[in-house]
């Protein structure tokens, strides 16, 4: 007998077999384009489900000898797949049970030979769960990788959601999550809950006003949707640098073994390892790098205990010539291996050798490694691909023009060869092909006085002239992911009954 429940039952209209296959095709569009603009997912890891052991306080879900107790003063959202026998249930004052279809209580008269000797089980409160600890959610590039449990690694800055980051609670549950921080909102991409994805600012504001809204999320701030996605392909910095200290403050870190420990930008903790740091040209594309890496050498075996993390980072910049002061948009590559760092060193090492031959077609134009394995501090191999491509190049052209092999062509301003032939001094070099790359960092290119005149822009173009490719086999991965079988008619799933708590512990019997 249930006593003084009121009962909201939302169902969302079944998906009929024609409407499935429309909205299949544009959920893989939908899925291709997610794809192509660099999105992220993060994955809220714990929930507030019924059946979840882990949220009962003797470690099992209760059966038909036990009697469950909700503490009366837990604001809580429990989700419900299955139906459950109890001997009694304590209910709390605020509170909802989101019941699956088929799901409910029942109480059985006797004894339950399935069940113990009998119990009396609390439900564990999740108040304390914060919206800004890294451990709580899961990163990966799709949303078939997340279900595939292909998580990404990312410093505890970025395993908290980003700005344009795709939020996930998962589809058949519910959670609580504290959002409070020192800013007011908490800008999102989207947010699912329940298997349905807003996107829509004022749709979610409503949705967090609502009853379910409030149990789930609590605390100072407001989550907001709406924010566009990364459209930069070369990748997008995750602002969570603000909240660094809240994040921080929810991390134990390990102790390490190492002789030099790195601390990699955005991470909490020092670590044992390499940090690879990226330059990178306006062809670099974040999504193909990182699926280069893993397919090049994540997958092999000896590479298993590996973690590595790609982003991109505001580096502080150490003193210029030019620019004294300020910050530098860099790919940041950490590699940890839960050892002393030396595997992680070889992995660096390989991906530098993989840069270096194909620096330009990736758009990678410069690499450097700084590993925790060397004795004297932080060792620094700094790789110019592109200007040993274009020396080698000018080289070529220079000998076969010799040679009357090949006619030069009229190029009114070529810079002199001396230029070459002067020791080729790197540094120098190295700041024109970054100019040439067009990165806005290297603001000294909008600054024509800055130049001598000797970086003539004939020498640049010769560098663009470069070779430029598109690598079928990363072309390929993209289409593979967008294959049939991979997306899912969520709608189909949120046909849940509501059941709100508005009740005094009441007793179901
Ligand atoms: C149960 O909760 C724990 C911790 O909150 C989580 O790690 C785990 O994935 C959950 N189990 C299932 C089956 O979802």
């Amino acid at each position: 007998m249930v006593t003084q429940l009121e009962s909201k039952v939302t169902q969302s209209s079944q998906c009929l077999s024609e409407t499935l296959k429309m909205l299949r095709t544009q959920v893989l569009l939908l899925f291709c384009l997610a794809r192509a603009t660099n999105a992220i997912y993060k994955q809220w890891i714990p929930d507030t489900n019924y059946e979840n052991k882990t949220n009962w306080d003797k470690g099992d879900v209760p059966c038909g000898n036990d009697r469950v107790h909700f503490s009366s003063q837990s604001k809580v959202s429990v989700f419900v797949e299955t139906m459950h026998a109890v001997q009694e249930i304590l209910l709390p004052i605020n509170g909802e049970f989101i019941l699956n279809p088929g799901a409910g209580f029942y109480v059985v008269s006797g004894q339950d030979p399935s069940c113990g000797g009998g119990v009396t089980t609390n439900f564990k409160d999740s108040d304390s769960l914060q919206w800004f600890n890294p451990a709580l959610w899961q990163t990966a590039a799709t949303q078939n990788d997340l279900h595939q449990g292909n998580f990404l690694f990312s410093v505890h800055e970025e395993s908290v959601p980003c700005q344009n980051d795709e939020v996930i609670f998962k589809a058949l549950s519910s959670f609580r999550s504290d959002t409070s921080c020192s800013q007011s909102t908490i800008p999102v991409k989207s947010v699912s809950v329940l298997g349905k994805t807003f996107d829509d600012r004022s749709e979610f504001s409503r949705y967090l006003s609502s009853h379910s809204g409030q149990l789930q999320f609590h605390g100072s701030s407001a989550v907001t949707v709406g924010n566009p996605s990364c459209e930069d392909s070369t990748g997008c910095v995750c602002e969570n640098s603000v909240h660094h200290q809240l994040i921080c403050s929810t991390v134990t870190c390990a102790s390490l073994s190492c002789k030099n420990p790195l601390l990699p930008v955005g991470h909490c903790c020092e670590v044992c390892g390499a940090i690879i740091t990226i330059d990178y040209a306006e062809n670099f594309n974040l999504q193909h790098y990182r699926d280069r890496i893993r397919h090049l050498f994540l997958i092999l075996p000896q590479y298993k205990s590996i973690q590595l993390g790609m982003s991109k980072v505001l580096k502080p910049r150490p003193l210029m010539r030019l620019i004294p002061f300020g910050t530098s948009r860099e790919i940041q590559v950490v590699i940890v291996d839960g050892d002393m760092g030396k595997l992680s060193n070889t992995l660096a090492q390989d991906i530098i050798k993989d840069a270096k031959s194909h620096g330009s077609e990736l758009g990678i134009t410069k690499a450097e490694i700084q590993g925790s394995t060397e004795s004297n501090s932080a060792m620094v191999v700094g790789v110019v691909f592109a200007v040993l491509l274009m020396i080698a190049f000018i080289v070529i052209l220079v000998v076969l023009n010799r040679k009357g092999v090949v006619q030069m062509p009229a190029m009114p301003s070529m810079p002199s060869l001396s230029l070459f032939r002067r020791s080729p001094d790197v540094e120098d070099i190295n700041g024109d092909i970054d100019c040439g790359f067009d990165n806005p960092m290297f603001d000294g290119c909008d600054m024509p006085s800055a130049l001598p005149g000797l970086y003539d822009s004939n020498a640049i173009s010769l560098t663009r002239t470069g070779v430029h490719f598109i690598n079928p086999v990363y072309d390929e991965q993209i289409g593979s992911s967008c294959s049939p079988g991979t997306p899912t008619c969520t709608q189909k799933k949120t046909q849940h009954n509501t059941v709100r708590l508005s009740t005094n512990h009441d007793i179901i019997m």
